[in-house]
């Protein structure tokens, strides 16, 4: 709560959860917190591909109720359904939408192909397509990040710090959770990662900032791009926001994506 919280109030609007987090969990705590302060906060979540296409509206009514709210402002396939093909869900979802119970449809984890058959299903604008990228994913690059330019639609960056590696904080010691067990959090990768990681720290100092501030900077000088860093702390969203405001050179972005591309 205290997250959200200072998250409001330091100008952050966009809030995204999904109904499978904790099983419906994270949903209420938002709901908690954005109390009182709906009008700041652009609220999305996701529907979780499992189930009938015919339980759309139920699960969507059941996400705004755990969420306190009576319109989502954005909701997104959290997958491409492996049962069910767009036609069977989309169209649904453009019900939600014309009934006012949400106002943006995304999707999320899917690829260019994928997108452009959710859009011809839902017959217009699918906003958004939340998808894993950092300096250490650049695959959305490729296509995702074209194509939502030259179509207004936007990227929504989810792990932009790659669950915490980018921070360089595990380069000395893996970290006590469950990302202990990551090959990525190995130390034969975590090892690879160093010549980026000492870049983004001297990049950083130049700029005031942290490695985790850089390596966020990076992720929106893309065009269309935004960021939802997680955030284990005040403090820690607190340094999140303020990367909004590093302006990193030319120089020093191609620096760290060919670093980035050798790791
Ligand atoms: N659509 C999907 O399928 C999908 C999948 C995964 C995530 N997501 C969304 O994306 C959000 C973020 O992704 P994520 O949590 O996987 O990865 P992330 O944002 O790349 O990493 C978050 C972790 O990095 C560390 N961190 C955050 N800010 C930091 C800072 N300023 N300095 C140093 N360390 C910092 C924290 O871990 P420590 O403090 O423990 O080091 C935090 O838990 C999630 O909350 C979720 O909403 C979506």
């Amino acid at each position: 709560m205290k997250i959200v919280h200072r998250a409001l109030d330091l100008g952050v609007s966009l809030i995204d959860t999904g109904e499978i987090y904790a099983f419906g969990r994270s949903e209420k705590i938002v709901g908690e917190a954005i109390k009182g302060r709906r009008d700041q906060v652009f609220l999305a979540t996701k529907l979780f591909p499992v189930g009938l296409p015919v339980q759309v509206a139920s699960k969507a009514r059941a996400s705004a109720r755990r969420l306190g709210v009576d319109r989502i402002d954005l909701y997104q396939q959290h997958w491409p359904s492996p049962m069910f093909p767009p036609g069977a869900t989309m169209p649904r979802m453009m019900r939600l939408v014309e009934k006012g119970l949400v106002s943006h449809i995304g999707v999320s984890n899917h690829s260019l192909a994928q997108w452009q058959a959710a859009e011809k299903s839902f017959g217009g604008p699918v906003l958004s397509n939340q998808v894993r990228f950092s300096l250490l994913n650049r695959t959305p690059e490729r296509d995702l990040v074209p194509w939502a330019k030259a179509n207004g639609r936007v990227v929504i960056a989810y792990s932009p710090l790659a669950q915490g590696l980018l921070s360089g904080r595990y380069q000395t010691s893996a970290p006590r959770n469950f990302r202990r067990v990551r090959p990525a959090f190995s130390a034969g990768s975590r090892a690879r990662l160093q010549p980026l990681i000492t870049a983004l720290t001297e990049i950083g100092a130049r700029h005031g900032a942290t490695a985790a501030q850089v390596a966020l900077a990076w992720l929106i000088r893309r065009p269309n791009v935004v960021v939802i860093p997680g955030a284990s702390s005040v403090r820690q969203v607190e340094h999140n926001a303020a990367a909004a405001d590093i302006e990193l050179s030319d120089a020093e972005d191609v620096r760290l994506g060919e670093l980035a591309s050798a790791t």
